[in-house]
């Protein structure tokens, strides 16, 4: 980076040089730390002599602002008075909209992750089974990708090596109907539906939510001004005759519903497109977890049963690889394509292309086939773990929701109990549990557990769940 210097004349150059730096470093546009270019350096770009360039510097460093470290150059070392005054809330004119967005992050502060020896924590993948080796070809195959077509933006909708990989992954395992065409690339699922709020919604539009659901999703839309209306969920999935008929969006996650876990039935899928066609809503089906799938018949996705194209399909590779990537797609209904990729490309351009370029090989390799197959393998043993011992050492307790997909159960506590006192002594014996309370934004919260099993080993299952045993046994 080149300092911003400016010479004026030919006058006493050390000084001119040396009062600009010293105003930058007490005004802290130099910062305390940073790397004054050397002597030589500096002199050449300036066109002076380094002669004058190192008077200045002594001078700086007299003044006690430079110090000199032998053989590694000369360092910026601010005043404290220069740091300058942090702002308050209060004094700016966008005050009203600081403290706006402090309200509404505030469910968020609530699910706080207290990262424990045993734990049950929500969305977190096995980290021991990445598979690190193909990935890390896949990244240098990127790499040589990058280096042809490089300083160049790409199209915000995504590369079409990997619109097209995600359009089959997509159809084969979840019956999703669309071609390269309709897949637009996203910085995970997060993104997705961001950029669906921001292209459908205005301030006052009403969208109809599960309750309990994903707050995240909830905050979204929330950010874009919409009236976020929490739809109430049976074992069949959103009670689809509440959807307000003023509805613009509707947000479910029919595969596994967030946070409970059931599948929403044939009959309630069928329910829920009849009535957005009847409202004009479009629906988002967030799809997040539902490449594991362990019991039952494969249901496809809702996106495939519809047939006026009201369903936008979100997928994440968050869950399957890891949220790091922040990778993540939506099959978008024709009606908001062009609307979306406009709001996309103001948003960030596009998703970096080297993340993109490794995920196609990645799955045109059929490593993610491969690993899926894996990691379902290993998720499958954990959550029959898991549910025998629900279903035996902790049946005084709770009763597990059936679910059939994804990586957590949620547990129903079947007799009184102080949750947020189980969660706080659970923690003390090593166990991370989390209530399913803050799930619920309207509705008070049924009692429960949500039960991720992403993160602990099979092993620690059964250790974990005694530990769990003992502190319930002492409650009593
Ligand atoms: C229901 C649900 N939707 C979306 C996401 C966000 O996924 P991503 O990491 O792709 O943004 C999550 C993450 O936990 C989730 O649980």
């Amino acid at each position: 980076m080149e300092l911003h210097i400016v010479m004026d004349g030919s006058r006493d150059l050390a000084g001119q040089l040396y009062r600009q730096l010293s105003e930058a470093i007490r005004s802290g546009r130099l910062a305390d730390g940073a790397q004054l270019p050397p002597t030589r350096l500096l002199a050449q770009q300036l066109g002076l002599s380094r002669k004058t360039v190192s008077q200045a510097y002594s001078r700086l460093s007299l003044d006690q602002l430079l110090v000199g470290k032998v053989g590694a150059g000369s360092y910026v070392q601010a005043p404290p008075a220069a740091l300058p005054r942090p702002q308050t809330v209060q004094d700016l004119g966008s005050a009203d909209m600081l403290r706006h967005w402090e309200e509404l992050g505030k469910p968020l502060r609530k699910m706080k992750i207290a990262s424990s020896r045993y734990e049950f924590v929500g969305g977190r993948s096995t980290p021991n089974h990445f598979p690190a080796e193909d990935w890390r070809r896949c990244v240098l195959h990127a790499l040589r990708q990058e280096a042809l077509a490089r300083g160049r933006y790409s199209p915000p909708e995504g590369l079409p090596a990997l619109r097209q990989a995600i359009a089959h992954h997509a159809s084969f395992s979840r019956g999703v109907l669309c071609g390269a065409g309709e897949v637009v690339v996203t910085n995970g699922a997060q993104q997705a539906l961001d950029l669906l709020g921001r292209t459908l919604l205005a301030p006052g539009s009403v969208v109809a939510m599960e309750e309990p659901g994903y707050p995240p999703a909830r905050l979204i839309f929330s950010s874009h001004g919409a009236d976020v209306c929490g739809v109430p969920v049976d074992e069949e999935g959103m009670r689809v005759d509440l959807i307000p008929a003023s509805a613009r969006l509707i947000y479910v996650t029919p595969a596994h519903q967030f946070p409970l876990g059931m599948p929403m039935s044939m009959a309630r899928r069928a329910a829920l497109l009849a009535r957005a066609r009847d409202i004009g809503a479009i629906v988002i089906e967030d799809d997040y977890d539902s490449s594991f799938r362990y019991q039952g018949r494969p249901t496809d996705s809702l996106q495939s049963m519809d047939r006026h194209g009201l369903v936008a399909f979100v997928g994440t590779f968050s869950k399957v690889l890891g949220p790091e990537l922040r990778l993540g797609y939506i099959v978008l209904p024709p009606a908001i394509q062009s609307a979306l990729l406009l709001v996309k490309r103001l948003s960030d351009w596009h998703t970096p292309t080297l993340n993109q370029h490794a995920l196609a090989k990645f799955i045109e390799d059929g490593c993610l086939a491969r690993h899926i197959r894996r990691c379902h393998a290993v998720y499958a043993a954990r959550r029959a773990r898991l549910q025998a011992l629900f279903d035996s050492e902790l049946a005084p307790w709770f009763k597990l929701v059936p679910a059939t997909a994804g990586y957590h159960l949620a547990a129903l506590c079947v007799r009184p109990l102080d949750m947020e006192l189980l969660v706080r002594v659970a923690h003390r014996a090593e166990v991370g549990l989390y209530s399913l309370a803050p799930f619920y934004a309207e509705a008070p919260p049924l009692p429960g557990l949500f039960m991720g099993y992403g993160a602990i080993e099979l092993l620690d299952i059964d250790i974990a769940i005694g530990r769990l045993r003992e502190v319930l046994q002492q409650m009593a």
